[in-house]
């Protein structure tokens, strides 16, 4: 086979989701099954760059399942969008004998894993973000976990919303995208959701149905903000202003990225990380793994990237419906 896959490297990229250990797991578990050697790259493109590099054995994944973050840390690195700092990167690897790499991560990390692949260092994406916003899939690892995560916060900011008879606004993350914040719209049946991809900044609109829920007896208001709105505090103010409804802002922040993975996330990074391994091992390069229609796949990065992804206008729909 031509670019044989004897030595694996896996890294973890970007912002950290809960089960990319579950996927550090796998990629190493499968690799050995298979009789290749893994190498662990510690601290994304970062780390490579410093070759903070190491070899993983079967027990050195022991006991990491369960747990949220990601035990090869992650990090941000500039240098690495620069060709100087992708062509170090691919001589690193070839210096240490990685054929191949398992990029753990968001849409910025396949694109460090696109231009790792054009160096000549075969690449397989994984995909890793709470923020599900990557286009050529139905899945991203940590997804599920962090909107339990919110749903259940939010549960517990409306108990005292509803006690104070207050209106609370609450920040989810996401990014520029609105899964959390529209599964969270769902899942808590929240009387307003304002989503980057739909939002039209109509605050009126907002004042009017505060009161309208008032009139009809509603002791809370639950306003979920996609982190992509933003301003949620002096949101706040604003809609205190001209509602006269007590309004307080919750920003839930990174307590959405960390946590024990659900089963979804363990299954789904278990899986998706030992095709990785699979596919790199029949020499396949520059892909992503993903899921569509509940079946397991892989596209090539180029195309995964030019691929866009909106929330799914029905479920808008509903989540309006349901909270009249
Ligand atoms: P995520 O993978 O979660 O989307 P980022 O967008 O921050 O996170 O990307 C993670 C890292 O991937 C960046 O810090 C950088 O090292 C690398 N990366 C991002 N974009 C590029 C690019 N165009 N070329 C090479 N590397 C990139
Ligand atoms: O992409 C995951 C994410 O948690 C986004 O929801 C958020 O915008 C971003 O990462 C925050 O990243 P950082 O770790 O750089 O603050």
């Amino acid at each position: 086979m031509a670019n044989e896959i004897n030595t694996i490297g896996v890294l973890t990229s970007g912002g950290d989701a809960p089960g990319m250990n579950a996927a550090i797991r796998a990629v190493v578990r499968e690799a050995i099954f298979k009789g290749k050697r893994v190498m662990g790259i510690k601290r994304g493109y970062a780390g490579l760059l410093q070759e903070e590099i190491y070899e993983m054995k079967a027990i050195d994944v022991s006991e990491i399942i369960q747990r949220g973050g990601t035990i090869l840390q992650t990090a941000r690195c500039k240098e690495f969008t620069t060709p100087e700092g992708q062509q170090k990167g691919a001589d690193i690897c070839r210096k240490h004998g990685i054929d191949g790499v398992v990029v753990i991560g968001g849409d910025g990390s396949f694109r460090g894993a696109q231009k790792l692949a054009a160096y000549g260092i075969n690449t397989i994406g994984v995909p890793g973000t709470i923020d599900l916003d990557i286009a050529c899939t139905d899945y991203t690892i940590g997804f599920d976990t962090a909107v339990n995560t919110a749903m259940d916060a939010i549960d517990k900011v409306r108990d005292t919303s509803t006690s104070h008879e207050r209106c609370s606004i609450i920040e989810v993350m996401g990014r520029g995208a609105g899964f959390i914040a529209l599964w969270c719209g769902i899942a808590n049946g929240a009387e307003n959701v304002l989503l980057p991809e739909k939002y039209d900044y109509d605050e009126q609109a907002l004042v009017n149905n505060i009161i309208e829920n008032r009139k009809k007896g509603k002791k809370h208001h639950i306003i979920i903000n996609a982190e992509g709105i933003g301003h949620s505090i002096s949101m706040a103010k604003r809609i205190e202003a001209a509602t006269g409804v007590e309004t307080r802002a919750t920003i839930l922040g990174y307590m959405q990225r960390g946590g024990a993975p659900t089963a979804r996330d363990r299954m789904q990074a278990s899986v998706m990380g030992a095709y990785a391994v699979d596919i790199l091992c029949e020499g396949k390069s520059n892909r992503v793994v993903g899921e569509k229609d509940g079946k397991l796949m892989d596209i090539d990065i180029d195309e995964a990237l030019s691929m866009d992804k909106s929330v799914d206008d029905y479920e808008f729909q509903v989540c309006g419906n349901l909270s009249k």
